[in-house]
């Protein structure tokens, strides 16, 4: 198969890419990545040499582009993890949430009916669903859950996902979407919770934890979401969603906390800082379905994944070091000046 994997040099799609490359090596990958300052080609940097990959530097917005490289390669299956992803951002500036993760679907899909990709998957998330109560711990988000997004950011994910659905009904186009819970790991982009929390640990700056910290994310060792979605591309069904969690429900606090003790660090370093405005309190997956159909399990628990985590920040300094001191922007210019 030929495979199309957008958002490729961000957090989950770069993980998706660097397991699924060796794993399938019958398998052709291209990677499609506008490189935005999520988007790190050092990421990749394990599967460039390898005769299945290929990376191409792209902007799911630009419909002429995607066409070329749709008619060009001849996709089998295509897989979206292309978007803007950050909550926080998408309060400051909303406007390029709906266009990237909205109309870069689209794109995406004219060009999926154009040239007949045999699926298209979008990669979604458990934020679609809005939040469930901190008292009611036996409420889980199902596939049937209504959709209700708080943010921009899970807005233009809903939006997506309907358009997804309609796409297929109206069209016949053969979709699925995963919807996954908060994701940790390798390479995770250190502004969004474990790995700013694990940079500035080290560094012994102060933890900033939003409102009383008592909020609940589901967490996912991020390789259990990548099989999830490689098994939802070979044998899910066209035209279904697929809910992605392990049930690790840990509140930010306990997750800061766990944090601080692995690295031998004081709790005096956590600062409770003004709360996110319609910050989601608790979501909660309910993966049933996926586990019953298609026979998915993670292999991660959140100690195993966590720990697992930390050593690699430890042991990969220079990664994120290099984020941080916005040096990665460079990368691609030095790489691929001679190329062009
Ligand atoms: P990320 O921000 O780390 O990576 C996104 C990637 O998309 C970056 O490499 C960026 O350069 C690229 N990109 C952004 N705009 C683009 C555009 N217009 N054209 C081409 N490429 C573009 O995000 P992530 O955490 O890896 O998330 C990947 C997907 O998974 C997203 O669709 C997100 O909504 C979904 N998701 C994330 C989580 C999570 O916990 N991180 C959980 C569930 C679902
Ligand atoms: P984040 O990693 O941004 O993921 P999401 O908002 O998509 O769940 O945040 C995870 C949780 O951690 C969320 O409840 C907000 C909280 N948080 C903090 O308390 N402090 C921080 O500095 C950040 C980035 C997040």
């Amino acid at each position: 198969m030929k495979i199309l994997v957008t958002g490729g040099a961000g957090f989950i799609g770069g993980n998706y890419a660097l397991t699924m490359v060796k794993k399938h090596p019958e398998d052709e990958y291209v990677v499609l990545d506008a490189l935005t300052y999520a988007g790190n080609l050092e990421t990749l940097k394990d599967v460039a040499g390898d005769p299945n990959f290929r990376f191409v530097k792209g902007d799911i917005r630009d419909r002429e582009l995607i066409d070329r490289l749709f008619a060009e390669e001849q996709f089998d299956v295509v897989i979206n993890f292309a978007a803007e992803t950050h909550v926080d951002r998408s309060v400051e500036d909303p406007g390029i949430f709906v266009e990237t993760n909205i109309i870069g679907v689209q794109n995406l899909m004219d060009a999926c009916r154009k040239y007949n990709v045999r699926r298209f998957h979008q990669v979604s998330t458990d934020e679609v669903y809005g939040d469930l109560p901190l008292d009611r711990p036996d409420l889980l988000f199902r596939e049937d859950t209504p959709i209700h997004a708080s943010s921009p950011y899970s807005a233009s994910k809903a939006g997506a996902d309907l358009l997804v659905l309609a796409y297929h009904r109206t069209f016949g186009l053969p979709v699925t979407i995963s919807r996954c819970s908060n994701n940790y790991g390798p390479y995770h982009f250190p502004e969004k919770l474990i790995p700013l929390m694990i940079s500035r640990a080290l560094a012994d700056e102060s933890l900033p934890v939003y409102g009383n910290g008592a909020n609940v994310r589901d967490w996912l060792y991020v390789t259990d979401h990548c099989s999830a979605i490689d098994l939802i591309i070979r044998k899910g069904r066209v035209g279904e969603v697929y809910n992605i969690g392990g049930h690790n429900e840990k509140s930010n606090l306990e997750v800061v906390k766990t944090i601080l003790k692995a690295l031998d660090k004081p709790e005096s370093l956590i600062h409770f800082v003004k709360d996110r405005p319609g910050h989601d309190l608790r979501y909660a997956m309910d993966p049933t379905k996926i586990e019953t159909e298609l026979g998915w399990k993670p292999e991660y628990t959140f100690d195993t994944g966590i720990q697992k985590t930390i050593e690699w920040y430890l042991n990969n300094r220079e990664w994120w070091e290099n984020i941080i001191s916005g040096d990665y922007q460079n990368y691609y210019e030095r790489m691929y000046r001679d190329r062009q």
